[in-house]
Order: C-alpha cells, then sequence, then structure tokens
C-alpha cells in the first residue's frame, strides 16, 4: 500500500497528465497512478543500477510495461522534448532536486506544464531555485510519516517575486494557508535554530552578526507561531 508522503504526491498529479518520476527507485508511484486511472503513461526515470532493476521488476510482475516506460539514466536526459507535461522529483534533497531541474535539457524543461518536488531537506535552497527560474508555487503540502514532517511543492511556470528567507524555509503557501500542520514545522524549525544557538553559545569563539541573525529568525518563528 502506498504510504501517505506517496499519496499526497500523487494528488498533486493532474488527471490525464502524461508524466515523468524521476528517481522512481520501485516504481511505486507510477504504478499506483496508472492503476488509479490518474495517468495513460508513465515514464519513470531511474539511475541507480539496483532501483532500476527493482522498478522494471516490479512493473513487469504487475503486468503494466505497456503503461509504463522504465529508462535508464540521469534526471530529465531520458526524456524527449514535448514527452510529458508533469514531472515528479521526490526523496532527493532539495539542492539536488534543484540541481536535476537546473541540468534538464531546455527543450524537454520548456514543455512541462508542473513540477511536483518533495524535498528530504533544503527545501528553502529549491524554493529559490524555483522563484529564479520562472517557476510559480501553485501548492505546498505538509506530510506527517514515520515520525518526520515531508515538505510537497507544486509549481508552474510564471514569474513571481520570491518571499523573504524566513518564508523560503517556512513555506509560503503551508504559511498563507495555515497549513493543519504548520505548527509543527514551526517548532521543528525552532527547534533546529535554538540548538544551533546553544552550540553558539557554547563555543569559544562564534560570529556575533551570525548569532544575531538566527537569534531574530528565532524571534521571527515564535511571532509567527503566536498567529496561528
Ligand atoms: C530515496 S529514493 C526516492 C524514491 C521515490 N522517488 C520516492 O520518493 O519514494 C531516490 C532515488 O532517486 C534516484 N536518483 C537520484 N538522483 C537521480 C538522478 N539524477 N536521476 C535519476 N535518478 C536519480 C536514486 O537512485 C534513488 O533510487
Amino acid at each position: 500500500m502506498l504510504g501517505e508522503r506517496l499519496r499526497v504526491i500523487a494528488a498533486l498529479v493532474p488527471l490525464s497528465t502524461r508524466l515523468a518520476d524521476i528517481g522512481t527507485d520501485h516504481a511505486l508511484l507510477p504504478m499506483y497512478l496508472v492503476e488509479e486511472g490518474t495517468c495513460p503513461q508513465v515514464v519513470a526515470v531511474e539511475k541507480a543500477a539496483g532501483p532500476l532493476q527493482a522498478a522494471r521488476k516490479a512493473v513487469r510482475d504487475a503486468g503494466l510495461d505497456r503503461y509504463i516506460d522504465v529508462r535508464e539514466g540521469d534526471g530529465l536526459e531520458p526524456l524527449s522534448p514535448g514527452e510529458v507535461d508533469t514531472v515528479v522529483i521526490a526523496g532527493m534533497g532539495g539542492q539536488t532536486i534543484a540541481a536535476v531541474l537546473d541540468q534538464a535539457p531546455a527543450a524537454v524543461i520548456k514543455g512541462v506544464k508542473r513540477l511536483v518536488l518533495q524535498p528530504m531537506n533544503r527545501a528553502s535552497a529549491l524554493r529559490e531555485w524555483l522563484y529564479g527560474h520562472g517557476w510559480r508555487l501553485i501548492d505546498e503540502e505538509l506530510v506527517a510519516e514515520s515520525r518526520r514532517l515531508y515538505e510537497i511543492i507544486a509549481a508552474e511556470p510564471g514569474e513571481a517575486s520570491s518571499p523573504d528567507d524566513v518564508l523560503l524555509e517556512l513555506g509560503p503557501l503551508l504559511w498563507k494557508n495555515r497549513h493543519p500542520l504548520l505548527c509543527d514545522h514551526l517548532a521543528g524549525l525552532i527547534e533546529k535554530y535554538t540548538k544551533i544557538l546553544e552550540g553558539m553559545d557554547r563555543a569559544l569563539a562564534s560570529d556575533a552578526d551570525k548569532k544575531a541573525e538566527i537569534g531574530a529568525r528565532v524571534q521571527r518563528l515564535k511571532e509567527m507561531m503566536k498567529c496561528l
């Protein structure tokens, strides 16, 4: 059965879209989307030999070879221009996802109408890349699974001005829409920065400007928490 994280990612994939799942691993998401009737065809891309083999076997065993094309390759390289409308990249670091998008062939990325991204960390770096490269956020989700929170970002082509650093890290739409798990997300960030400040206090020498900056960030996050 598909976990909640992949189920929320799947819910952000438009009906009847031609999808590519980059870093598909066991091809769980493509199989779910085809079986549910969301996607008629999926290209599942994987660069590592083990997961590639696992994806091919899973798709074959499920009798879905006609609908899911498992391709070996790096990022969006194995795709042809105009072949897909939606790209999912899930379960990699935020900077890695940004690098995959940055290195995508221009003719391929040009045809993409929606990105659904789930960074494991550094979501702020990914949001920054999106705002800087002609993508606007259209939805953001938080999912609690296996005792951690996952951020999911949906973006479409379009210009939008970037929010400030704090909102880039928190998620501007998670904040705007007061996501039900926002309180937990804020608490996690406050804890992270409080620990960094405590570490700086223990260190013999620490950068006073950096400390003040982090202190101000903690203060701002606490103010935001009060607004919920
Ligand atoms: C942690 S798994 C995530 C699997 C699945 N997307 C999910 O969210 O459950 C990451 C997968 O992405 C693959 N991967 C990492 N970088 C890649 C790239 N540039 N192109 C294709 N696959 C990649 C890895 O080999 C690995 O199988």
